[in-house]
């Protein structure tokens, strides 16, 4: 299994370009379902996750094809035909968001059986909304041994949802769904998240007549089919967060490009408030740290535009070495600070108590082996190495490379020291 290897100390100086939202890619691949006419998504991030749903698309009719466009990595996605609405436990298990193929199947072909996701490692992360909602539209649900087996043999019909709580997944999952449905469907209390309008607005191109979206309120007029499309995948938040800390951590000047800073402004205003400098400009951010330490801030995580749960792990690596006690409250996922005790293992002095979890600055961090436990927290890990002493080491990387397109690359342009180890290390390779 390959691992990455960080020799701390080294001031970031110069540009990383973002690649497109893996977030927002996934779903938008899931839409291809819903046509027989190719969709052409542009700006595509290459990921572990990406080509791992294609496989998934590929079984159940879709023809995937990658190339290199003018603008960057592009991926074309034609479904003649859905040969199979199967989504066996195997595929579905290793991503989660896979999940979502089962409403566009019904909405295309009335019938699917997917696989439950199972248990995930941030939490119990259950499925109910997805499915309400899809009962709303109609659909007849059944659970069997893990899977869900799902009906609408005379198509789904639009409805009222009222989701309880805000899900980026029910969300998105309700509009790939909703799209085909005969009617009207008025979403309630859904997410706001830059994602779903970048679903939305492709859904729309495809001919959909969805209205609403970023908003809490959604409504999606129903259409009988939909049509091929041109779409960019919008700039990826997360990693555009990742690095503006990841620089803030280092020390230095780094400048951020194809991205868009609007999306993450609750960060921006932590870090401005913790002492980093921070400007914003037209395809980006630059993010710019002296040499002195920064202040202890506190911060919640919630829905969008809020502070973004996938950004807590790596702003609780920059914590580690303020001046201060920084108090960090996840409420979105109940399991969300594992990368705690591996920022421990570092140094850093981090005590958790429930969705809670209190900061207090070191003077220094030690490189030391750590272990990924997941996408964000991996990353977390590698951050909080930058500025460690020495060297660290950080194992199961591949919960990086779900998320995180040629991160040494990315980060090694701009000085720092970051190697991947190939295997057991034996064999290394930049
Ligand atoms: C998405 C993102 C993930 C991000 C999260 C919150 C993708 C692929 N993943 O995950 O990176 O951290 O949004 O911004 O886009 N819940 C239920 N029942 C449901 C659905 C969700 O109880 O049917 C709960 C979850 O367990 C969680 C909360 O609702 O506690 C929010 O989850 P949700 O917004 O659905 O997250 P995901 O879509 O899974």
């Amino acid at each position: 299994m390959d691992r990455i290897a960080i020799t701390g100390g080294a001031r970031l100086e110069g540009e990383i370009p973002i690649s497109g939202a893996k977030n927002s890619a996934i779903k938008l691949m899931a839409a291809s379902l819903l046509t027989e006419e190719p969709l052409r998504l542009t700006n595509m991030p290459r990921l572990a996750d990406t080509r791992f749903l294609g496989r998934l698309l590929q079984r159940l009719g879709v023809e995937v094809a990658e190339s290199e466009g003018a603008d960057g990595p592009e991926t074309l996605l034609t479904t003649p035909e859905i040969v199979s609405g199967f989504a066996p436990y195997d595929l579905v298990r290793q991503m989660r968001a896979s999940f979502n193929v089962l409403g566009p199947l019904l909405a295309r072909s009335g019938q699917a059986k997917v696989s439950l996701p199972g248990g995930c490692t941030i939490g119990a992360r259950p499925v109910d909304l997805h499915l309400k909602a899809l009962e709303t539209l109609g659909a007849k649900i059944d659970l069997h041994e893990g899977y869900v087996y799902a009906q609408a043999p005379r198509g789904l019909k639009g409805g009222q949802i009222d989701f309880p709580f805000v899900s980026v997944g029910a969300t998105e999952h309700t509009l790939l769904a909703a799209v085909l449905a005969d009617g009207e469907t008025v979403m309630t209390n859904s997410a706001c998240e830059p994602e779903i309008t970048d679903l939305a607005d492709c859904l729309n191109k495809m001919g959909a007549k969805v209205t609403g979206a970023g908003t809490p309120t959604i409504r999606i007029e129903g259409v009988s089919r939909l049509s091929g499309a041109t779409h960019a995948v919008l700039p990826d938040r997360i990693e555009t967060g990742t690095y503006a800390l990841a620089a803030a951590m280092a020390g230095g000047e780094v400048r951020l490009t194809k991205t868009r800073s609007d999306f993450i402004q609750a960060l921006i205003d932590k870090m401005v408030e913790a002492g980093v400098d921070v400007t914003s400009h037209a395809d980006g951010l630059t993010v710019k740290r002296g040499g002195g330490r920064l202040k202890a801030v506190e911060l919640t995580t919630d829905p969008y535009p809020g502070f973004a749960t996938d950004l807590q792990a790596q702003f609780m690596a920059l914590m580690t070495l303020a001046e201060g006690e920084s108090v960090i409250r996840e409420t979105i996922f109940e399991n969300r600070f594992m990368h705690a005790p591996e920022l421990r293992r570092l140094g850093a002095d981090i005590s958790v108590q429930g969705g809670e979890a209190r900061v207090r600055g070191v003077a220094a961090l030690e490189g030391a082996q750590v272990m990924a436990t997941d996408l964000r927290a991996s990353v977390s890990l590698v951050i909080a190495g930058l500025a460690a002493r020495g060297e660290t080491v950080v194992n199961r990387v591949y919960h990086l490379d779900r998320g995180f397109e040629r991160l040494e690359e990315k980060l090694g342009a701009c000085g720092a020291q970051v190697r991947r180890l190939k295997g057991d290390g034996a064999e290394e390779v930049e």
